[in-house]
């Protein structure tokens, strides 16, 4: 661990300001509750992540992936307390959604945390395949993360959402391209095979984009139906009625991302030549750096 590292990634100091922001900071409530699952999702997931990678440290032998998970702990610790700033901003405005919050905390602490199922006899069976299992199911999430944060960064038709909560998600959105590779390249270093690092990458992709899709959804339901400034029936609530709704606001406004897109991103990851860092655009990020002042 002596030899010298170029240590990039590091947390930025952040502080956000919702005072001002309206409740509908999305200009319209199908697009700001089809994003608010973000709120909802990261912050235990988040908080996950760390406790994973935490756990991982002493595996890893290499000097700048160790300091590159070093800073994405950091990185991810505070995009979690960051958005969970938005959940608190809800319920002063009347909107409870602690409980599917709660529910984010059954699955990433009882389910999936270091012993599975909460059971410590099947902990001791799988042995530290469980703990290569959960860094490939994190490199999974963070395909995702990083294609959504470009986008928030690309995206021009989003520039009218509420100034601050946009600066939360465009600030996010550049961390998660800059670590995008961090997850991907950790969860490489643990396999001992090539074969066995593309086949891990297949299983935990058909594993986590189906939940992906049915978390996404359902928050986005539960957020609705918690919102009593709305009419029953005024917005989709199904997840095929929802997804239809994403597509179709991609289409005429932009102001969401493409399901097709998310979709198609899958086929990417599935390439054995596929690698994170082919990805994304680091200057744009940096762009955003600079620009907001982090
Ligand atoms: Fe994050
Ligand atoms: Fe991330």
């Amino acid at each position: 661990m002596n030899a010298a590292v170029e240590h990039l990634i590091q947390a930025r100091k952040v502080k956000f300001d919702l005072t001002q922001s309206p409740i509908y900071w999305a200009e319209t409530p199908f697009v700001t509750h089809a994003i608010n699952p973000l709120h909802i999702l990261l912050p235990q997931g988040e908080l996950w992540f760390c406790r994973v990678f935490n756990r991982v440290l002493p595996e890893i032998t290499d000097p700048q992936l160790y300091a590159d998970v070093k800073g994405f702990i950091g990185q991810e610790a505070i995009h979690s307390r960051s958005h969970s700033h938005v959940i608190d901003f809800y319920k002063e405005h009347g909107i409870d959604l602690s409980s599917f919050v709660h529910l984010t905390e059954v699955l990433f602490k009882d389910l999936v945390d270091e012993l599975p199922l909460k059971q410590r006899w099947l902990a001791k069976l799988l042995g530290k395949n469980w703990l290569i299992f959960q860094v490939g199911a994190i490199a999974a999430i963070e395909h995702f993360t990083s294609i959504l944060g470009m986008w928030v960064l690309e995206e021009k038709a989003i520039n009218n959402f509420d100034p601050e909560i946009l600066r939360l998600i465009r600030w996010h959105g550049a961390e998660e391209v800059e670590h995008r590779s961090v997850a991907f390249d950790l969860f490489q270093h643990l396999c001992k095979t090539k074969l066995g690092f593309y086949a891990g990458r297949q299983f935990t992709m058909s594993l986590v984009f189906p939940l992906f899709i049915l978390l996404w959804t359902r928050a986005i339901r539960f957020t609705i139906e918690q919102d009593s400034n709305l009419k029953k029936g005024q917005l989709p609530t199904s997840m095929l009625g929802i997804l239809k709704g994403i597509e179709k606001e991609f289409e005429q406004s932009a102001r969401l991302p493409s399901v097709k897109f998310i979709i198609k991103s899958v086929g990417s990851w599935m390439k054995p030549s596929y690698n994170p860092r082919h990805e994304g655009n680091d200057q744009l990020a940096a762009y955003y750096f600079k620009a907001y002042g982090f």
